[in-house]
């Protein structure tokens, strides 16, 4: 009954996540039991397989460090001077994590005076003391301002901090569940160091993850990087001077990951940027892209791609594939391009055309390993911009700017490069500048997201990603092309009027 995606994407015609729909499998775990912990890289693993697209009017700062402490990634822009993405990444990831915030440490023979020094420059009153003055060394106690408050300020450089110190600390375990910590944290109204099993410091929990609990549904561990900052991406281009970006990003900021971003990326210009980045940056994950053929997929795997983009005109902004009559529906280039890169072990990201959670549980059962959206995430309070009002079908409602990277609005701004056009040359546009309804902040939308995508695989009967990708290659996993009536029918039909669904 049905048809595997091999024989649905070998008929020679190009399909988009609406032309196809899975069959339900046989379901034996709850939709809470499906885990979807996924590789965003070779070697980056995320616990939410939904990332932010590295578009001006989608992902600064706010936008990806909310989405690292949700346990996804966000991809800065490049719109903007390298100081500018270099502040912007460099935010994010200074941004409190909260369990795995990094503590500001001194040793136990510094002075009172030492913590003003720190609370000058960083704003911080509260101490952790290690062994070694240092984040890593063995906890001996903690200083909060409580304990040098009534010391005059003669006394303050005096009096040692090992004198001080409260050495009866409440702490956490390192891998404890955020909950119990958060616990803790609650009853000891302070910051809770963090330690690892021999009791060295890696972090503090703090206040800032405990309101972001409470506030917010919970959905995965957050993305931290091996010093317990949050992980962050930033998009590049392919020219010379994306050299510099980059080792800037590196060195100023930690980036963790950086897309090499063009519409079209098999080139030797892509290739050219990868072998530079991996040789002068060995720690640094490179994703390349866009492809959306096995072809294509295959030079980039072979030239060493961490991770491949996918998607070629099937953004909501997007008019590459009415402008350059290049492009492909994209179903069919995830499943294409997931066959070969399968094969080689490298993750894919389908790229664009996510309107719902549907449309990610598809991109995840045709081979991506994760799904990156770009207009799903515009017009939320993390996403850049100003709200404005503008009148809707009744009345008026909370817009915000969507552009494309490759509209004339973004490209004046300097973003032409992604399209290899020629600034000398004339500016041909392959995106649309618009404006998006408010949707509140990805914090409330991305667990009901995640929540859908669980559902979604419980039907089909998978229980992670892995296993989704394993129905795929078994044949296990059916579907059908649906006709246009089909497609209607899965819509809400017939209804004099209804709510809404938000996301
Ligand atoms: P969604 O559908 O999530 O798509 O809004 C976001 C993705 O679209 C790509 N992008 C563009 N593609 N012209 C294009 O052809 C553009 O101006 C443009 N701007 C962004 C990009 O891959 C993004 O992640």
């Amino acid at each position: 009954d049905g048809l595997r995606a091999a024989q649905v994407f070998s008929q020679g015609t190009t399909y988009t996540y609406d032309d196809v729909i899975m069959h339900p499998g046989h379901i034996d775990f709850g939709a809470h039991q499906v885990v979807l912990t996924s590789k965003l890289t070779k070697g980056i693993t995320l616990a939410i397989p939904v990332v932010s697209s590295p578009m001006d009017t989608v992902t600064e700062a706010d936008m990806a460090a909310a989405l690292a402490m949700m346990g996804s990634i966000g991809f800065v822009h490049y719109n903007m001077s390298i100081e500018e993405q270099v502040a912007q990444v460099a935010r994010a990831k200074r941004h409190q994590a909260g369990l795995n915030a990094i503590p500001e440490v001194l040793a136990q023979d510094s002075f009172v005076a030492d913590i003003h020094d720190l609370k000058r420059v960083k704003g911080i009153g509260s101490v952790c003391i290690t062994d070694t003055g240092a984040p890593g060394g063995r906890l001996l106690g903690i200083v909060t301002p409580r304990d040098y408050d009534m010391l005059s300020h003669a006394e303050h450089r005096t009096t040692r901090l090992g004198d001080i110190m409260s050495r009866d600390v409440v702490t956490a375990t390192e891998g404890e569940a955020h909950e119990e910590a958060l616990q803790r944290l609650h009853a000891a109204k302070r910051r809770v160091p963090v330690v690892n099993a021999s009791g060295h410091l890696v972090g503090l929990a703090t206040r800032d993850l405990l309101r972001h609990h409470s506030r917010y549904p919970k959905v995965g561990q957050p993305s931290l990087d091996s010093s317990g900052k949050l992980r962050v991406g930033a998009a590049v281009g392919t020219r010379d001077d994306d050299r510099a970006r980059v080792a800037a990003l590196v060195s100023q900021a930690g980036v963790d990951v950086v897309i090499l971003d063009s519409s079209q990326g098999d080139s030797t210009f892509q290739v050219a940027m990868l072998q530079h980045c991996k040789a002068a940056h060995p720690d640094l994950q490179v994703i390349c892209g866009n492809v959306v053929t096995g072809a294509q997929a295959q030079r980039l795997v072979q030239a060493g791609a961490d991770g491949l983009r996918v998607g070629m005109g099937s953004g909501s902004i997007c008019t590459t594939q009415e402008v350059c009559a290049v492009g492909r529906g994209q179903a069919s280039a995830v499943y294409h391009v997931a066959r070969v890169a399968a094969r080689a072990g490298v993750p894919i990201m389908a790229d664009g055309g996510v309107q719902n959670s549907g449309h990610i549980t598809k991109a995840l059962a045709l081979g991506a390993s994760t799904v990156m959206c770009g207009s799903m995430f515009a017009g939320t309070t993390e996403a850049p911009g100003e709200y404005a009002m503008a009148s809707g079908p009744s009345g008026p409602v909370r817009v915000k700017a969507y552009r494309g990277m490759g509209s004339l609005a973004a490209m004046t701004k300097g973003s032409e490069a992604r399209y290899h056009s020629d600034t000398q040359a004339l500016k041909i546009a392959q995106g649309v500048a618009g404006t998006v309804v408010d949707k509140g902040s990805v914090r409330q939308m991305v667990p009901h997201l995640m929540q859908a995508v669980k559902q979604g695989m419980q039907d089909v009967g998978a229980r992670d990603i892995a296993a989704i990708h394993a129905m795929l290659r078994n044949g296990s996993l059916r579907m059908e092309v649906r006709s246009n009536a089909a497609q209607a029918e899965g819509n809400v039909h017939h209804m004099h009027s209804y709510d809404k669904v938000r996301w």
